[in-house]
């Protein structure tokens, strides 16, 4: 007996330590290009994991760029357009690798979708430059940056509430009902009340982050992106300063700080907009994308306005990169089902620098933006790993909602999955659809750059099933070779079906390629 605990010990410690190794070696994820215009500044991380200390290098790098050896931070100004092709290097005492990356310059930005965390589902209208700060040390400390987890998003309240006497809360209230959001008046921030501008036109902060413009250069020394909010209108939702009327002031003050990220939120704008037309939905977010395109550095157009007058439609046409599809989303099944249900037949909107939003990713603790506190959430771990695997197979903007102080082991494995996270930033840039329903389970596809197709079979009912796929549902001829992404397992050769298990509400993630 006890020589078959020991065999059994040794096995599972060989197969252990066989990993292990794996992870120790260096290895470059992310997408295989990166968009910048010419004569910006940009700046692009290297996401590679394997252990510390890792070196980086790069070859071929034309001239006016320059990468941080020691973090990977590849930044820098290209003036000619054109597309550059660089080699990446990662070393570490284990090994060494390389890949193959281009850098688009032209007029096209975030070419994948962005990746990074947002502080509104987990602070709330509680958000501070310190818990921000606080929240991008933890994700480096948790190794995210090394999956390509890059802006840091200061969400909604940062700038100042105008005094209850001021006008413009007169102004805004004749055509309230247009107003959209958590605008609930003059007196729900009075801890941040105060000036709005400074002599120079420029948005005072409020006093919970006095050092705005400290923040990206903060950022950008650990290798991060920097992101920040307003609104087109005079109030953001949460009811404190917007943009309206000083667009160039902000985009100006945004670039000169170092921003790379504007998330645009209409709010108040409802209150001034003429009617709904297309017209007077894309006038506000042109206006900022062109003062956004007038600054010195790039910075990606992140449009909110919850999908009025069919947005994917035109949203290219404003400027912007991304735009939100959707009211906003919460940690619920039918929430989080609605908001990619929505997005089954719209896949021919995405393309590289073009993105659908159906909101910031409901995993981990989530939940301030109501309660004022992020907590449990109340999808089930399922549930969670269907929302990861959607938000990647529709190309969505993957902004992470949680709370990184209470981040845990099962939610970091859901965001740290490279391969999932591979299918979100292919470059063909294709998205998901919703190709067949049977049995209540969808069949999602996903069009991948190397030829192959990702299928995401996604079990609506209420307890675990197992679930035959026909390939003649796909229409697929032949036999199939069959890789099951979040356990990184080939499962071999299939002639006409496949048949697995599905839990209640989750998703299986297989990649299929022809088999000769
Ligand atoms: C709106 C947006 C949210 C968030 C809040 C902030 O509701 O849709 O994502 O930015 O405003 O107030």
């Amino acid at each position: 007996m006890k020589w078959i605990i020991y065999f059994f010990t040794f096995l599972s410690f060989g197969l252990n330590s066989q990993s292990q190794e794996t992870a120790l070696l260096p290895k470059i994820n992310g997408p295989r290009l990166y968009g910048a215009r010419p004569g910006k500044i940009f700046t692009y991380t290297i996401p590679a994991t394997g252990a510390e200390p890792l070196k980086y290098e790069v070859l071929n790098l034309p001239k006016g760029v320059k990468v941080n050896k020691k973090n990977g931070v590849i930044s820098g100004v290209i003036k000619a357009p054109g597309e550059y092709v660089i080699n990446l290097v990662a070393q570490n005492q284990f090994g060494k690798t390389s890949k193959s990356f281009t850098l688009v310059i032209g007029d096209k930005l975030a070419l994948t979708p962005p990746m990074g965390w947002s502080s509104w589902y987990s602070f709330g209208r509680n958000v501070t430059l310190d818990k921000v700060i606080r929240s991008a040390q933890i994700m480096k400390e948790k190794g995210l940056q090394k999956y390509g987890w890059s802006v840091i998003e200061i969400d909604d309240p940062w700038t100042n509430q105008p005094a209850k006497n001021d006008p413009i809360w007169e102004k805004l209230k004749l055509k309230a009902d247009g107003v959209y959001g958590y605008y609930e008046g003059p007196d729900n921030l009075p801890e941040r009340v105060g000036s709005v501008r400074n002599s120079k036109g420029e948005l005072i902060p409020n006093k919970f982050f006095t050092n705005i413009k400290k923040f990206p250069a903060i950022m950008h020394e650990m290798g991060f992106k920097a992101g920040i909010y307003s609104s087109p209108g005079p109030l953001t939702c949460g009811g404190v300063a917007g943009s309206y009327g000083y667009e160039f002031v902000d985009a100006k003050f945004f670039a000169d700080s170092g921003f790379d990220y504007l998330k645009y939120d209409w709010c108040s704008y409802g209150s001034l907009a003429k009617n709904n037309s297309k017209e007077e939905l894309i006038k506000p977010f042109r206006l900022m994308s062109d003062a956004l395109q007038a600054q010195k550095r790039d910075i990606v157009h992140a449009l909110c306005q919850y999908g009025m007058g069919n947005v994917w439609e035109w949203g290219n046409e404003s400027g912007g990169q991304l735009w939100r599809t959707e009211g906003d989303v919460h940690d619920s099944w039918q929430s989080v089902r609605n908001a990619f249900k929505k997005l089954s037949d719209k896949a021919v909107y995405v393309k590289p620098g073009n993105w659908n939003d159906p909101d910031i990713l409901q995993i981990g603790a989530v939940g301030a933006q109501s309660s004022g506190k992020a907590g449990k959430n109340h999808l089930t771990f399922e549930e969670q790993r269907t929302v990861m695997s959607m938000w990647c197979m529709l190309s969505a903007p993957l902004l992470i909602g949680a709370d990184m102080e209470q981040l845990d082991d099962a939610t970091l494995s859901l965001l740290t999955n490279e391969e999932i996270i591979a299918v979100n930033q292919d470059a063909l840039g294709k998205a998901a659809s919703l190709v067949k329903t049977s049995d209540n389970t969808e069949f999602w596809t996903k069009e991948m750059e190397d030829g192959s197709l990702v299928l995401g079979l996604l079990n609506l009912s209420n307890e675990e099933r197992n679930v035959k796929f026909p390939f003649s549902f796909l229409q697929l001829d032949g036999s199939q070779k069959l890789r099951n992404l979040w356990t990184k397992v080939d499962l071999g050769t299939f002639k006409d079906e496949f048949e697995t298990a599905i839990p209640a509400h989750g998703i299986v993630m297989l990649q299929l390629r022809k088999s000769n």
